[in-house]
């Protein structure tokens, strides 16, 4: 029976491992950070550790090994952590996509989904050099934006993010964690 099966609306006590997902710009980092720190629980953002990993950023990788590359080298640092116990992990946009990577955000983490519209999601993140998917147009953006929705909200309980601040969408987490 996977420990997270059925994935309940709240729980009674903090499960092991925690996920935040969705798309850039609805605040897993900084939400992340502040969930980990009111569990006591070790903080992991996915796209650090895939940057220590391949020791270049992620633009980098991009750049020199494709975006193919990338996700291999996503879903590698995903499975590492696949059994690390009292962890809040924010994982990047493009995690839950893979197949297999789903079993984590399915049956190893009690995963939350950070739901930021379209519109805010361009206000927040502008042209940020970092993130090189935001090369794409607009049209396109919107295009990958309407794709992944379905899966985050399949994968992951849904959390409104947009006009809330970062300490109001961590406390609606750790409402349904049972810790106030
Ligand atoms: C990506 C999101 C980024 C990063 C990479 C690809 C995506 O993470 O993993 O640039 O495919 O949406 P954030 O969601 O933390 O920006």
């Amino acid at each position: 029976m996977p420990q997270f099966a059925g994935r309940p609306e709240t729980y009674s006590h903090a499960p092991h491992r925690i996920a935040l997902i969705g798309f850039m710009g609805s605040g897993k980092t900084t939400v992340g950070r502040m969930v980990a720190a009111r569990l006591g629980y070790r903080f992991l953002d996915l796209d650090v550790l895939i940057t220590e990993n391949a020791g270049k950023s992620i633009r980098e990788i991009f750049e020199e090994d494709g975006e193919e590359a990338f996700r291999q080298i996503e879903s590698d640092a995903l499975y590492s952590v696949r059994e690390m116990n009292r962890l809040v992990i924010a994982t990047g946009g493009g995690a839950p996509v893979r197949q297999e990577n789903q079993e984590f955000f399915e049956n190893l983490a009690a995963t939350f989904y950070l739901e930021v519209s379209f519109e805010e999601f361009l206000s927040r993140t502008g042209r940020d050099h970092a993130r090189p998917l935001l090369d794409r147009s607009k049209k396109q953006l919107e295009k990958l934006y309407k794709s992944r929705v379905p899966i985050y909200r399949g994968l992951g309980q849904r959390i409104i993010t947009d006009s809330r601040k970062p300490q109001d969408v961590a406390a609606e987490i750790l409402k349904k964690l049972s810790v106030v």
